[in-house]
């Protein structure tokens, strides 16, 4: 999962609940398909266990292993989702994943975008985050992450990725949470070669919670998330000929979001995303080019987290401003 392993803001946002409802969009009426139709296992043996002629699988984390299932297909673009039910309780250090990769064929320059799950202690709640690479851009990482209006670990909510090939976008339940849309100076960090899906859970103890302060605790093992709903809505690639497309997707290429769904993912964004790469001025003094400022979210973060998205210009204790700070530091002075 390359990347930013230690920019994990750990923030406690109890208020500013906003209840986004599901709501029907097109990709509602997809095939469902089974475990074995799109996925077969990719590590941890026993650990992987489907149930209901493949509607249904376990991926546990034990003290032994993790787990995790990919595509039978390569795909270049498409929609891609599955509902998922998170480990409950202490889940401090567990990380959960369902995310789209080419890094096995493509060592130096691959492509991914990701959902990730962050676990947490008893009593905090689990914090998703996105982000993605193009051509192996993995020194700019994109992450946002936010907190749920639901709690993931008490029912099945539904993860899709839209990938076309001039924008990504992440639904949680049908509601948009982020739109990447794809801009000339992006150059090749826009991913563009063919991927598979995987979904894994895994050990993150040295970063996933509280930059390693929190440990994965394996006296509440077996973690167990469980996946369902498969839809791979997607064009499958002929793996002798990768450039080879099977079919036309351009439905897809289409796709728009709604005013209605607009508005919803405004709502969120503004209420629940308690990260943005583009409002991190230490990180990136200039946005990298995809990013589109928004007042409302630029104000909701900086009241959130003032040290890594204020404007620079305030003056902390002493008159000193704070700058340029490094993403571990940042994580412990977020913390409690
Ligand atoms: C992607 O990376 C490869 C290898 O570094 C490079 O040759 C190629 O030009 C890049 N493609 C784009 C579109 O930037």
């Amino acid at each position: 999962m390359g990347g930013c392993h230690l920019c994990f803001l750990f923030l406690c946002l109890s208020s500013a609940m906003v209840v986004v409802s599901g709501s029907s969009s097109m990709n509602n009426n997809l095939p469902i398909i089974t475990f074995e139709d799109g996925y077969t296992p990719l590590f941890g043996d026993n650990n992987l266990i489907i149930h209901n002629d493949g509607k249904l699988v376990h991926l546990t984390l034990d003290q032994r292993t993790g787990s995790g299932f990919v595509s039978h297909e390569l795909y270049l673009h498409g929609y891609f989702s599955a509902k998922i039910k998170l480990p409950a309780d202490y889940t401090a250090g567990v990380v959960v994943a369902f995310y789209m990769s080419n890094g096995d064929l493509f060592k130096k320059n691959h492509d991914e975008i990701d959902f990730e799950f962050l676990g947490n202690i008893r009593g905090r709640d689990w914090r998703m985050q996105t982000n993605f690479y193009g051509n192996g851009s993995t020194n700019t990482g994109r992450e946002e992450r936010y907190d749920l209006w639901f709690d993931p670990s008490q029912d099945f909510h539904q993860y899709s990725i839209l990938w076309t090939d001039s924008k990504i976008i992440f639904y949680v339940d049908n509601v948009p949470i982020r739109e990447v849309k794809r801009t000339e100076s992006m150059g090749g960090d826009f991913p563009s070669k063919p991927m598979t899906l995987y979904a894994t859970i895994w050990d993150a103890s040295d970063w996933a919670t509280d930059g390693g302060k929190y440990r994965v605790n394996y006296k509440y093992a077996p973690y167990v998330a469980e996946f369902s709903n498969f839809v791979m809505h997607g064009c499958g690639v002929d793996p002798i000929d990768e450039n080879v497309a099977k079919c036309n997707n351009a439905q897809n290429s289409k796709a728009n979001i709604i005013p209605k769904h607009k508005i919803k993912m405004e709502n969120f964004r503004n209420n629940h995303m308690t990260y943005s790469y583009c409002y991190d001025r230490a990180r990136y003094q200039v946005p990298p080019p995809e990013c589109v400022i928004s007042l409302e979210e630029a104000e909701a973060l900086r009241k959130l987290d003032p040290t890594t998205f204020g404007d620079g210009r305030r003056h902390r204790g002493g008159g000193k401003q704070r700058h340029h700070q490094s993403k571990g530091r940042k994580a412990e002075d977020a913390s409690f």
